[in-house]
Formats: structure tokens, sequence, C-alpha cells
């Protein structure tokens, strides 16, 4: 497929309008490139993945194959979500792989962080590669590529992958469809709000692909995995309800891998401790931490330390990138 440019002289879409006309125009090119042809699609529930889908929908509607692998390393309700909004309500051809224990049992006594990265990563491929074989007569790969993953590929800073890396026998047999190639993410975020997307798919906080892999440092166990995705949980609950959800740009827990002793009705407790980060940044080169009020604070300790098993205190990370990163691993 020829490298599409984004034009020189192409204006930001900023509005619902421009938006729309972007969408009627990818259409009308999708209808041609894929003609009557089958498009596959990894369907992560991320933006891109998600605006990519809603517009090969609305193009080519039962044509396009969504897969989403769920890797057990997502927040809690994330697949729910997927389904509900591209199954339920877009009505869009759907396969949810469950492979929670086959990325659990392998990242099994694994504590180093880019070793864990790496069978995250090889995994993924693996399972998806696993579901394209199944898969008759699917002549087309969609992606959601962005303009800056394309110019940093061009200067060398990331290397983007066709196809995701996937493996030649399934690579080479397909072609590519990048509907928002062209886009920067905020106008991602357009696009996706005029195709209908809720809010919490379009204005969602950035997370890593290796998801919540990264935010159980060490060797993941699924009860301490479990106790980051309920901690998450109430946490992303409260800066919704205190709206700061659109306003602190990344916010999560943590919960490493030591124990320490509390006590819990007159009885010792031997738990792990949760650690909340809420950072702001424009670049992610240099953070700054979010210093929430002390009230959240104490209600946030009262709820993690009630609702989440395992947990007996709760620490504020106000450590800024430099020196930190965002991330624990
Ligand atoms: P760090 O930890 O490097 O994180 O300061 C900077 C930003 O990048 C996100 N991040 C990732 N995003 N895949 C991603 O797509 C990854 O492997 C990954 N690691 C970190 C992190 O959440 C933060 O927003």
């Amino acid at each position: 497929m020829d490298m599409v440019r984004r034009p020189d002289a192409m204006e930001r879409i900023t509005t619902t309008e421009q938006a729309l006309a972007f969408i009627e125009e990818q259409v009308t090119a999708i209808r041609s490139q894929v003609g009557d042809g089958k498009v596959l699609l990894a369907l992560s529930g991320g933006v891109d993945s998600s605006v990519v889908a809603a517009i090969l929908i609305r193009a080519i509607g039962q044509q396009l194959v969504c897969v989403h692998v769920n890797h057990g390393l997502l927040r809690k309700g994330e697949p729910e979500q997927v389904i509900r909004v591209f199954r339920d309500e877009m009505k869009a051809n759907l396969i949810y792989v469950d492979a929670v224990d086959r990325f659990l049992d392998k990242l099994a006594g694994v504590a180093e962080p880019e070793k864990k990265r790496h069978i995250i990563g090889e995994e993924f491929i693996d399972v998806f590669a696993d579901e394209a074989r199944k898969l008759e007569g699917i002549g087309f790969l969609a992606q959601g590529t962005i303009w800056p993953d394309i110019l940093e590929s061009e200067a060398g800073i990331k290397a983007h992958h066709n196809a995701g890396g996937l493996p030649e026998d399934i690579a080479s047999r397909f072609e590519l469809v990048e509907p928002v190639r062209i886009l920067f993410k905020d106008e991602v975020r357009v696009v996706g709000k005029a195709l209908g997307l809720p809010d919490s798919m379009v204005y969602r906080q950035p997370f890593p692909g290796p998801g919540l892999g990264v935010r159980c440092p060490g060797a993941i166990t699924r009860d301490r995995l479990e106790a980051v995705r309920e901690s998450d949980a109430i946490l992303r609950e409260e800066f919704e309800k205190n709206g700061l959800a659109g306003k602190v740009w990344q916010y999560f827990t943590v919960v490493p891998d030591f124990k320490s002793t509390g006590v819990k009705n007159g009885k010792r407790t031997f738990d792990w401790p949760c650690i909340i980060r809420a950072i702001n940044t424009t670049d992610v080169m240099e953070v700054t931490v979010e210093h929430l009020p002390d009230q959240l604070i104490d209600h946030l300790v009262q709820r993690i330390i009630a609702e989440v098993p395992g947990i007996n205190r709760v620490l504020y990370d106000f450590t800024p990138k430099p020196p930190a990163t965002v991330e624990y691993e």
C-alpha cells in the first residue's frame, strides 16, 4: 500500500463537522480499498483501535472481524465495556478471547520487568496469530497507527511494526488498512466523539500495553493482581466523582511485592501496601505530581483498606519524573 502522507496544508481536526467530513472520506476510501473483502482488527478498547473499529463498522459492517484479547491485565470492567459498546450497541462481529490463564501461567514466577514485558508482548502476538489462523478468507488487517507513530518510526525513535509484529505467514496474507494514520491523538479523540463512542473510551487516560502487569511489580500473583485491579477501580471511581478524571493526566495504583504489619479489629495483619500515583505532564518526559485534597486522600485510604483484600496500608507517591518514571516497571 502506498504511504499516505499527512497533507502539509491539512487543517487540524477540531470540530465535529471536520470530523464527520474526515469519517466520510475514510468510509469511501475503505470501501474502495476493501471491496467485499474481510478485515481483521485487534481491538483493545484503547482510543485508537476503538476509533478504527467504529469507522470500519460504518464503512463495511459485518465484513469487519474484531478480536478482543483479554490478557488478564486489563482494568476492571474493560472487557465488558468493549463487548457492550461494539458487540451489543454497534452490532460488530466481535470475537472475545479469554486468554487470562494463558498469560498468567506464562508470567508465573517471572519477576524481571523486561522479561515480563517481553512475555506479555510475545504472548499477545501468539494469541492474535492463533485467532487469525482460524479465520478463513480475510485479506486485510486494520491497525490504529497514528501520525506520531509514523514520525517516530521515520526518525528512528521507535520501530513501527507493520502488521504489529505478526509472524510472516500471517502478515504476508494481509494488506493494511490504517484509517487514522494521518491523525494526531487529539484529532483521533474528536473523530471518536463524532462517531458516538462513549467519553470513557474517547478521553481515557493513557494505559500501557502490558497493562496492570507493570503495576504489580515483581512476579505477578492472582491475588495481588486483583488488589491492583480493585484499588485502581476505587481510585478511578473517586476521581470521576470529584471531577478530577478529565483534569489529571494519569492516575493509578500499584501494589508492591512486600508486606508489613498492621492491626484490624484487634488482630495482627500482615498485608501489602497500596501506592497511589497521580501525575500531570504534557510530553511524559517530565512529570509533576498532582496534590490531592487531604479529605479525598483520607476517603481513599478508608475505602481501599475496607474494600480491597490483602491491603493494610495506603501510600502516596510524591516523586516527579525525573528521577522516577511514571510506571514502576
Ligand atoms: P514511563 O514509565 O516510561 O511512562 O515514565 C511514560 C508513559 O508511557 C506509558 N507507558 C507505556 N505505554 N506501552 C505503552 O503503550 C508500554 O509498554 C508503556 N510503558 C509505559 C505510561 O503509562 C506513561 O503514560
